[in-house]
């Protein structure tokens, strides 16, 4: 019985280094769980099975039975000992793969460089990571994108913005070479995303999609809200654009007039005001520049000029992984 609790132990144990420690779903963690199950399901069914049959058998053979049986149950209650030795040494072995590999992991250059752009709507942020995508030859994801995906899934099935849920399965299931700015880029998409961009789970959905995508050769470069901070910590290059709201509520009224729309110029700047107050102030990844960030101020700059700051800042990334 101690046997079986202490590899009942040593298995959830083993279950929590390999979640968190380790990251890994289910490794070794299954295949001893189900060693564990069946030696627990023998030893019931063997010692069941005698004691039953010792009600119908002559005596003599009862006692060779019990003799046997005796050696059996020894033998399958030695396996929970097996157990515990195979995972004392897993876990040895996993905790020195977890130290070893978070060292390697600091010390090796990624293969590929990444640039980091924040800040608020309007800002200048997304045409300035176009442009730098289009001269580096790099991918480009605006991760706005993804988070309106969610929000246009839940506006086109009626269901409420709050619904977690909903929300989280649809950012799971998002497919990022599906975004469609002409489609997403509508205004009441844009304030629904960022509702539930205050939702946890549908941020690590998110997340954890826009990290795969930072990842791909020979360059990725990701503009959002919290790229430098939570989605790419490592990148080489962090930018944060900031514009004062006036000037960047003046850009969109100046989109949506040229777009031949009609538009509020004090509305506008309410609505800016009111989104920069929930990304900001919002308690899961709020919108703020990474310590490492270089701050570019575009209100009185045009693209080019910003363009010229931020190439000069890649081209020394650059040079220092190839010193
Ligand atoms: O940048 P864009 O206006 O398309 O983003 C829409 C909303 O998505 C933002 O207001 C913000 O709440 C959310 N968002 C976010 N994190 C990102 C990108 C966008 O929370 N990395």
């Amino acid at each position: 019985m101690y046997f079986l609790l202490a590899s009942f132990a040593i298995l959830v144990i083993l279950y929590a280094i390999e979640r968190i420690g380790l990251r890994v779903r289910f490794g070794l963690f299954a295949l001893l769980f189900w060693l564990f199950l069946f030696q627990f399901a023998m030893i019931l069914a063997v010692d069941t099975l005698l004691q039953n049959l010792s009600a119908y058998l002559p005596v003599w053979l009862d006692s060779i039975m019990t003799t046997l049986g005796g050696f059996l149950l020894v033998t399958l209650g030695i396996t929970p000992l097996i157990t515990v030795v195979l995972a004392a040494a897993y876990l040895l072995f996993a905790l020195w793969q977890w130290f070893f590999d978070r060292d390697a992991e600091v010390r090796a250059t990624p293969p590929q460089l990444v640039i980091a752009i924040d800040g608020p709507a309007a800002s200048g942020k997304g045409t300035l990571a176009r442009r730098i995508a289009a001269a580096y030859g790099y991918h480009h994801l605006d991760t706005g994108l993804t988070y309106r995906a969610v929000a246009k899934c839940l506006l086109d099935q009626g269901a409420p913005l709050d619904d977690e849920f909903l929300a989280e399965k649809a950012a799971r299931s998002l497919d990022l070479s599906k975004l469609d700015r002409s489609v997403l880029s509508a205004h009441d998409v844009g304030e629904a995303a960022s509702k539930i961009a205050v939702m946890p789970a549908v941020r690590r959905a998110l997340v954890a999609a826009q990290q795969g995508f930072a990842a791909t050769p020979p360059g990725a470069v990701l503009d959002g809200r919290d790229i430098g901070t939570v989605v790419c910590p490592d990148a080489q290059v962090k930018l944060y654009i900031t514009a004062s709201a006036e000037a960047r509520a003046q850009r969109r009224f100046d989109e949506v007039r040229s777009a031949g729309g009609s538009a509020d110029f004090d509305e506008m700047l309410a609505d800016l005001k009111r989104r920069d107050d929930r990304d900001m102030n919002r308690t899961d990844s709020p919108l703020k520049p990474a310590a490492d960030a270089h701050l570019i101020d575009t209100t009185e700059m045009d693209i080019e000029t910003a363009f010229l700051n931020a190439k000069s800042l890649i081209d020394q990334a650059l040079a220092r992984r190839t010193n």
